[in-house]
């Protein structure tokens, strides 16, 4: 049977991820595979914490860019993650798995607060816990909630599940020459300011000695291959 290296992990989805083939919104056969591929992870005993973007249904930036006060445009991005979020429950429940929705914006009516210690110990009883609302404040990304929520409930490691399969030292969707690291440092991402996450995110992993693991999300099986350690995508680390 494979065997974890990651007891705890942070999965970080951007809101694209769940647009699939829709021009907005939710594709729900996407839905549906990211529930199959976390129920599969779960079913090796790791425990899982999601972070989930917006994008898909509100851009923040995009709309603070086109004259909307920013810190209004990015509150509207956070309720868009808890559209996001509540669906992610919806679709792993349909499959029998056990989720909790804690939102870093209190809304009692449709999700628990984020309460850190009642987090981790719906981790420790084998729920997937999304935390909803990114860091609860403006000016911030889910990239660095995810980063945030991971080092707060002491994840093994974050995983960004993207659209490429790792970090490449130029756009890969752009440039037919793009190539992809197998492991870089924190530093080397910061200098060079590849697009991995925000400069924040990165620089609060760093500080703190997270892993974190960029990968392919649309590749069946890959969650789970990145938890148990297989060279899937690109580990970004403290030393090279
Ligand atoms: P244990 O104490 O470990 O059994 O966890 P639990 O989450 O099952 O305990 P609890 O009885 O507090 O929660 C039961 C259900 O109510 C769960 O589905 C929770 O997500 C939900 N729940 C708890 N607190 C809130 C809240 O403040 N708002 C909302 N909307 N749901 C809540």
């Amino acid at each position: 049977m494979d065997k974890p290296v990651y007891k705890r992990i942070l999965l970080k989805l951007s809101g694209e991820v769940l647009l699939g083939k829709s021009a907005f919104g939710i594709d729900t056969d996407v839905l549906k595979f990211v529930a199959e591929e976390i129920g599969d992870v779960r079913t090796l005993g790791v425990q899982i914490g999601v972070v989930i973007g917006g994008g898909n249904i509100f851009r923040g930036v995009e709309a603070s860019a086109r004259g909307i006060d920013r810190a209004s445009a990015d509150y509207m991005g956070m309720l868009a993650t808890v559209m996001n979020s509540l669906a992610l429950q919806n679709a792993l429940e349909n499959r029998g798995i056990p989720t909790r929705v804690q939102s870093a914006i209190e809304m009692k009516e449709i999700a628990e607060p984020f309460i850190k210690r009642r987090a981790a110990r719906h981790l420790e009883k084998g729920r997937v816990v999304i935390f909803a609302c990114g860091t609860g404040s403006p000016y911030f990304t889910t990239d660095t909630a995810a980063s945030l929520r991971a080092m707060e409930m002491q994840a093994d490691a974050i995983l960004k599940a993207t659209k490429v399969d790792g970090v490449y030292d130029k756009d890969p969707v752009k440039e037919k020459d793009a190539r992809m690291f197998s492991k870089i440092s924190y530093t080397e991402v910061l200098t060079r300011n590849l697009k991995v996450m925000d400069s924040t995110a990165v620089s609060m992993c760093r500080d703190n000695n997270l892993p974190l693991v960029v990968f392919n999300l649309e590749k069946t099986g890959n969650i789970r291959g990145v938890v148990c350690g297989e060279p899937i995508g690109t580990i970004v680390g403290g030393e090279k």
